[in-house]
């Protein structure tokens, strides 16, 4: 089984160092392979997503990503800027079905923003189309550009499109998941505004027929953005478009108590995965050694399960992480009073240790 390590940015190189210090006690049979990827590969070799480091990424059964991006690369042109190598990686690799499964572990409910009864036992499962929408739609561009570059434009567009192929797939993908679980599917688009997303309402009903055990209903998003702090827990999958999925992820991941908790797998129709944490590069606490591994170790146990079939590996580093959460172990993002106040690197070593 070969992994391409990707840590990246930021804390990216912080967190993946401890991800696969956690990977390496499981003493699976794993090759490793680390590359750069986002601004330290622009800085190393010109690009964000170099052909050697997309190549390893191809060739890997999956790729464990950390983080990419930095406020000094803002004034890049887009196409060499930090963000677009992981948008290139999800393009190349097809990994159009993104799972951000929202959990609120026992010990974090005082760490929410939120009251705790809303929280308690929370389990959510976002299902977000990764390879198409607004993100990758053509014609992009600023008009009536100065030069043909961007400062000084009067206007500027991006185009949001989907094809009904691109919304059967993942509507497969949400109907299936949930058969899993309780077997419910609230898909969120806007309908009432923009196309795109009234031809996505009609596709889910359109594949909905083909799993009649499976309850479908529909949100607008600004209610579900507003429901999912109000009832969270009436939801159980949910699906929805790159761009909503982007902003509703981040929005549950603080149900969880931090953005820091939130992994991710990424897939495409031939199981090959990317794994990543949901949150960013965080360039205001890099170097720091304060930054939470713990979304990152959990998307390990992502990719445990999805891409290597190691279910049992998978569950023993989640039993883990529950464990030093039970000793009352906690990075700054996490920590309330009462509970102990570690590093980054102590939380990898505690995570370790309970394995
Ligand atoms: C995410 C991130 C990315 C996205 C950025 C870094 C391009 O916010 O994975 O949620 O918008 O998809
Ligand atoms: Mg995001």
């Amino acid at each position: 089984m070969k992994i391409a390590v990707l840590p990246g940015d930021g804390i990216g190189t912080e967190i993946v160092a401890e991800a696969v210090k956690v990977l390496k006690v499981l003493d699976l049979p794993l090759e490793m392979e680390t590359a750069l990827v986002g601004g330290a590969a622009y800085e190393a070799h010109g690009h964000p997503l170099p052909e050697s480091t997309l190549k390893l990424a191809m060739a890997s059964d999956a790729v464990l990503f950390g983080a990419v991006g930095d406020w000094k690369y803002d004034k890049l042109d887009r196409p060499l800027r930090p963000e677009q190598a992981i948008l290139g990686l999800r393009k190349n690799m097809g990994l159009f079905a993104n799972f951000r499964p929202a959990i609120c572990y026992e010990q974090l409910v005082g760490a929410s923003s939120l009251k705790p009864e809303l929280i308690s036992g929370l389990d959510i499962l976002i299902i977000r189309e990764l390879t198409g929408d607004i993100y990758f739609g053509q014609p992009r561009g600023r008009r009536i550009a100065t030069d043909g570059h961007f400062p000084g434009a009067e206007e500027a567009f991006d185009t949001m499109r989907y094809s009904r192929p691109e919304i059967e797939r993942i509507a497969h993908v949400a109907f299936q998941a949930a058969q899993k679980r309780s077997k419910r599917v609230t898909s969120v688009d806007k309908n009432n505004v923009l196309e795109t997303s009234q031809l996505w309402k009609d596709v889910m009903i359109e594949v909905a027929q083909q799993y009649p055990d499976v309850a479908l209903d529909h949100m607008l998003v600004d209610n579900a953005a507003m429901q999912l702090v109000k009832a969270p827990k009436a939801f159980d999958v949910l699906v929805t478009g790159n761009m909503f999925g982007d902003i509703l992820s981040d929005e549950a991941s603080m149900l969880t108590g931090s953005i820091g908790m939130l992994p991710s797998a990424s897939l495409n129709a031939q199981g090959q995965g990317l794994y990543e944490p949901s949150h960013g590069s965080a360039p205001d606490i890099a170097g720091k050694g304060i930054a939470n591994p713990l979304a990152t170790i959990l998307s390990v146990a992502m990719m445990l399960r999805f891409s290597l079939n190691q279910e049992a590996a998978a569950l023993r580093i989640e039993a883990a992480v529950q464990k030093v959460l039970q000793q009352g172990l906690r990075t700054g993002d996490i920590y309330s009073e009462g509970t102990t106040r570690v590093s980054t690197v102590q939380m990898g070593d505690a995570v370790a240790r309970a394995l």
